[in-house]
């Protein structure tokens, strides 16, 4: 997987003068099925998250209010995305490294997740994770 898999995508919207609505289908708007929803709310001015990477997780992630910035790295190459409206997904795919930080005060950032919980399928040590990068293109 590489950083070209990564993508916004930009999920429907129902507008309506009662309140906008987003809907998000598994296997049809994003490409896996959705076992897992997490957020990170509360979340303080300055604070950084992420910092790892997923051996085969895929994820959509979504500022559900405010707004923050997320720094993706495939061992290779990085790029950054400046997340804002709840309408639009982040795709990440497996083998990402992803780094978040200037959250906006009172910012809501959700994730929806291929699978469930497991710390097995983390890369905590950035270093580990750029040679298991290497090894896979080797491959
Ligand atoms: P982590 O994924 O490291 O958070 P972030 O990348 O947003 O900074 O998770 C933080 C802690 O929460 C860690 O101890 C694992 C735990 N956790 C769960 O128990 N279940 C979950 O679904 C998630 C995402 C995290």
């Amino acid at each position: 997987m590489s950083l070209s898999g990564c993508r916004i995508i930009d999920l429907p919207r129902i507008n309506d003068p009662r309140g906008n609505l987003t809907f998000i289908e598994g296997h049809n708007h994003i490409p896996f099925d959705i076992l897992r929803a997490y957020y990170l709310y509360d979340v303080p001015g300055g604070a950084e998250r992420g910092g790892h990477g997923h051996k085969e997780l895929s994820q959509l992630i979504i500022a559900m209010s405010g707004s923050f910035d997320i720094h993706l790295d495939d061992g290779f190459n990085k790029k950054s995305f400046h997340l804002n409206r709840s309408y639009y997904g982040l795709y990440v795919t497996p083998m990402i490294w992803r780094e978040i930080d200037n959250f906006s005060s009172g910012s809501v950032l959700m994730v929806l997740a291929s699978n469930k919980y497991d710390e097995d399928d983390y890369y905590r040590d950035y270093g580990t994770f750029v040679n298991a990068a290497k090894n896979l293109r080797d491959q």
